[in-house]
């Protein structure tokens, strides 16, 4: 499910197909890979994730745009429960230049806007490596709380344990969210 956006979005917009080969290409870094998962099945075709995409109403990615609105990365929100009000979020800037600039605090905040507004989810969740200190500075700074760990399967030994972490709309809405938007424009711009 492709969701349209309004122009007040500045960092996000829909994704679209021509997009998927870059963020295939960025999935085959090992870093970006570790910190993300796969989303692309060994074999599939580029566009076979990206037609599933469409159909499927229960998931919906945006692209993540740069200073030039160049492609950086993307944002899902999956496993969209329509009726619990709930859904999965996953944030990847596959551009690695682009990391530490605010953008995605920014572009993640936005995301925030259309889970919580337009698809009126009561509560986002996410999982992210325990290792991951930045994306987790970034998910508190948003309102994110730690809910618990996910332990490593011992079926595939050597992946590290999952942090939970959830945002609920008033803990979103009661966020001070400034600082994240001034850090952009500080950074992002140069
Ligand atoms: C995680 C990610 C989306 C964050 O976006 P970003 O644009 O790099 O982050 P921002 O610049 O908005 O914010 C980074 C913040 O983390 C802080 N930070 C950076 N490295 C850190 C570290 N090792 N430990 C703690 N905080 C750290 C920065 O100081 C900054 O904090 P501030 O805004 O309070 O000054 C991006 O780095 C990314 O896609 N990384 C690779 C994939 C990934 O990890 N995805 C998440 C999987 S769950």
């Amino acid at each position: 499910m492709i969701v349209s956006l309004d122009g007040s979005y500045r960092w996000i917009r829909p994704l679209r197909a021509e997009d998927i080969p870059f963020l295939r290409q960025w999935e085959e870094d090992p870093e970006i890979a570790y910190f993300c998962g796969r989303k692309f099945a060994p074999g599939e075709g580029d566009l076979g994730w990206w037609q599933a995409m469409l159909r499927e109403r229960d998931r919906t990615a945006f692209a993540i745009i740069g200073p030039q609105r160049e492609l950086i990365g993307d944002l899902e929100l999956e496993h969209i429960a329509w009726r619990a009000g709930e859904a999965e979020l996953r944030v990847s800037i596959g551009d690695k230049r682009y990391w530490n600039r605010g953008i995605g605090s920014a572009a993640l905040k936005e995301a925030l806007d259309v889970a919580f507004g337009e698809l009126d989810c009561a509560l986002v969740y996410l999982k992210v490596t325990e290792d991951n200190l930045r994306a987790i500075h970034v998910y508190q700074k948003l309102g994110f709380r730690k809910i618990g760990i996910l332990p490593a399967s011992e079926r595939l030994p050597g992946l590290p344990r999952l942090v939970l972490m959830e945002l609920d709309r008033e803990g979103y809405y009661g966020n001070d969210r400034s600082a994240a938007k001034a850090g952009v424009g500080s950074t992002a711009a140069g």
